[in-house]
């Protein structure tokens, strides 16, 4: 997508996101504080951690090596993040301040603003509520929860008691929560009894009841949010509005060392289950901060908004820990952009005002698909920075988000990083540089990418290759929980003494990054991660399947889209009932967001003489691009691959 040409006039677009005003970067101090993250990282980053209250200053900065993999920073810091996004605002008199801004799914519904010392209170009263139910440090506690602000507040709550939060998105089933619970062994779990997503109800206390038929855990937390009929297990799930009614005011945040673990996020790889990412304290803390400050260049008293669920890392890091330690005003919005019409984002917009806008190429090229009336039915002159993540955007859809959401006069900075990196990596800084719709820009500071062959072979100047960071920075992931050999072998051994993205890039000769997608296993489809060795692992267990082989291919609206090769057991017919059972099985094994698009059942799949499933030629028809197969003539059965084309499904 990003090899269209780029039309002329969007080419070196500098814009000021404050009409000319001064913004927290020039062009000039990001090279100059680029320079020196890159020349001298630790008294950079000791001076980044002064945005931040410590008990004990850390003066140990950095302390990291790829090879062998060790990665602390801060280590003889003693802090707490919660006291840092909460208390530290409410101490320093901006307890008024509005921290949340509550806007529900169904616009009629009354929403909620929690100012910083509400907020505070909150806090205080769920972190009570885990204590009483045996929740101590180190413990994990799985948040299953819809976009309401009680899920950032127990993520605050765990984060102040130290205890290791895991927040499973709240599309997954019950059959990945299951997994998510089981593997990083977690005794406790905060759901609420429903959610709403565009109208529609979201069982989850009944979705955290069918995985608790599989892994037992101590207690469940319920919240009350949708007055759900729900089942409660005596001894083991509580109501939060019964539990919560005497416990006590105060709770101090427990002091914690910079390195003691703060969350766990589940994500995929290009094998074997979903990987329990693990990040540490100081580092994130600092990383989430600065970033937030200069990459959405806030200002107090304007108004944040990042569309995106606290359930993966965008909203860990861009809703509740980023913008809340910058004391920002932030949207949490529950619904969907598509409901109850399509300009309902612009309706919040203009409702709230909202000043800084962030989210998803996909919902951007979804929209756009719907023409300029609904977004110009609404006022947006409150915007001023526009914000994307999670894909690459097509150049179109950059155009239109600039010309018809911004009206011609917000920068877009396009921002990449992942799960791993904990925030933003590349991006343009607004204000300071010029913008090249499609290209994430340029490394933030501390950021060393380098591009790489197939070889691991260094490539030099404007070139394409596998994106990799060749220099620890503050917000790295340091671990998968409970199994570093993984961490080892996933992201340092492909080249040795580097930490490798997945993702392939293009440099350019102004020295932007122009990220292209992923380079492994891993598809994404409309912003989520997914490694196609999961949706094939949930085909084949079902008990008709024989094996499978998934595959992406490029989708208008989605990025990706999800092309499923299946054969069947002998014995088994083919039939469009079939089809559709096997679409719901993979909705159930993982969740909504891996419904295959296409499902083409075919008696054998292109296989080599030693056995091994022909990937390439599979990528190619699912793509329609079948013109294009290359040789073939290493497969055991050639004659596969014509009757693979002759019923290909994506026509
Ligand atoms: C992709 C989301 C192009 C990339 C924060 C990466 C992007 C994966 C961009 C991480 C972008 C994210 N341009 N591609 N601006 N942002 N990606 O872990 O392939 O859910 O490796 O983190 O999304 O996805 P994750």
């Amino acid at each position: 997508m990003t090899d269209e040409p780029v039309k002329k006039d969007l080419v070196a677009l500098i814009a000021s996101p404050r009409n000319g005003e001064a913004t927290h970067c020039t062009a000039a101090d990001y090279d100059r504080l680029y320079q020196e993250s890159i020349s001298d990282p630790d008294s950079f980053w000791a001076r980044q951690a002064e945005r931040l209250d410590w008990q004990t200053m850390p003066t140990k900065i950095s302390n990291a090596s790829f090879d062998p993999v060790s990665i602390k920073w801060y280590e003889d810091g003693v802090m707490n993040i919660c006291h840092n996004a909460v208390d530290r605002h409410v101490a320093a008199g901006k307890g008024d301040v509005t921290a949340l801004i509550f806007e529900p799914d169904d616009p009629q519904s009354p929403g909620r603003t929690i100012s910083y010392a509400e907020l505070q209170a909150e806090v205080i009263k769920m972190a009570n509520c885990l204590k009483k139910l045996g929740v101590g440090k180190g413990d994990r506690v799985t948040i299953y929860m819809p976009m309401i602000p009680e899920g950032a507040i127990a993520m605050l709550a765990c984060a102040r008691i130290g205890a290791i939060h895991s927040v499973v998105f709240g599309g997954f089933s019950p059959d990945a929560l299951a997994g998510r619970i089981e593997d990083c062994d977690s005794k406790f779990v905060i759901c609420a009894d429903g959610g709403l997503r565009g109208g529609k109800p979201v069982p989850l206390k009944a979705n955290v009841d069918a995985a608790l038929e599989k892994v037992a855990v101590d207690a469940v937390l319920v919240i009350n949010h949708t007055d759900t009929d729900v089942e409660m297990t005596a001894g083991r799930d509580h109501w939060y509005h019964e539990i919560s009614a005497d416990v006590s005011a105060d709770c101090p945040c427990e002091p914690m060392n910079a390195e003691d673990p703060l969350f766990i996020l589940y994500t995929s790889g290009s094998t074997g289950k979903p990987k329990g990412v693990l990040h540490t304290t100081g580092g994130y803390a600092v990383w989430v901060a600065t970033t937030f400050h200069y990459v959405f260049d806030y200002q107090p008293g304007e108004v944040f908004w990042c569309s995106a669920d606290i359930g993966w890392v965008t909203g860990h890091s861009y809703i509740v820990y980023g913008p809340l330690i910058n004391g920002a005003t932030e949207i949490m919005f529950e619904g969907i952009p598509n409901y109850p019409d399509f300009s309902r984002f612009w309706e919040v917009v203009e409702k709230h005002k909202v000043n800084i806008f962030y989210t998803a190429p996909t919902a951007i090229r979804a929209l756009m698909r719907e023409g300029d009336g609904p977004v110009k039915a609404h006022d947006r002159s409150s915007i001023r920075l526009l914000g994307t993540v999670g894909e690459p955007i097509n150049p179109e859809a950059w155009r239109w988000y600039y010309d018809v959401v911004g009206d011609g006069k917000s920068p877009i900075i396009d921002t990449w990083w992942q799960t791993e990196t904990g925030g933003i990596m590349i991006t343009t800084l607004p204000g300071a540089h010029g913008m090249k719709p499609g290209s994430a820009g340029k490394p933030f500071f501390g950021v060393q990418p380098q591009l790489v062959d197939g070889d691991g072979k260094i490539l030099e100047g404007a070139t394409d290759g596998n994106l990799c960071i060749t220099a620890s920075w503050p917000g790295q992931a340091r671990s998968v929980y409970g199994d570093h050999e993984r961490f080892v072998q996933t992201y340092f051994s492909t080249y040795k003494g580097k930490y490798f993205t997945g993702d392939g890039c293009k440099r350019d000769a102004d020295d932007y990054y122009w990220i292209t997608g992923r380079v492994d296993d891993v598809i994404n489809v409309s912003g989520h991660r997914m490694g196609t060795a999961e949706v094939e692992s949930a085909l084949v267990s079902h008990p008709k399947v024989a094996e499978a082989a998934v595959v992406g291919y490029p989708h208008d609206i989605k990025g990706q889209g999800i092309y499923c090769y299946v054969t069947l057991n002998a014995g088994e017919e083919h039939s469009d009932e079939l089809v559709a059972e096997l679409r719901v099985h993979v909705r159930k094994e993982i969740g909504p967001i891996a419904t295959p698009d296409h499902l083409h059942l075919t008696p054998a799949l292109p296989k080599t003489r030693s056995g091994k499933i022909m990937r390439r030629i599979l990528r190619k028809i699912a793509e329609n691009d079948h013109g294009a197969l290359g040789d073939t003539s290493t497969l055991a059965d050639p004659s596969v691959v014509d009757a693979l084309v002759e019923g290909r499904l994506n026509r």
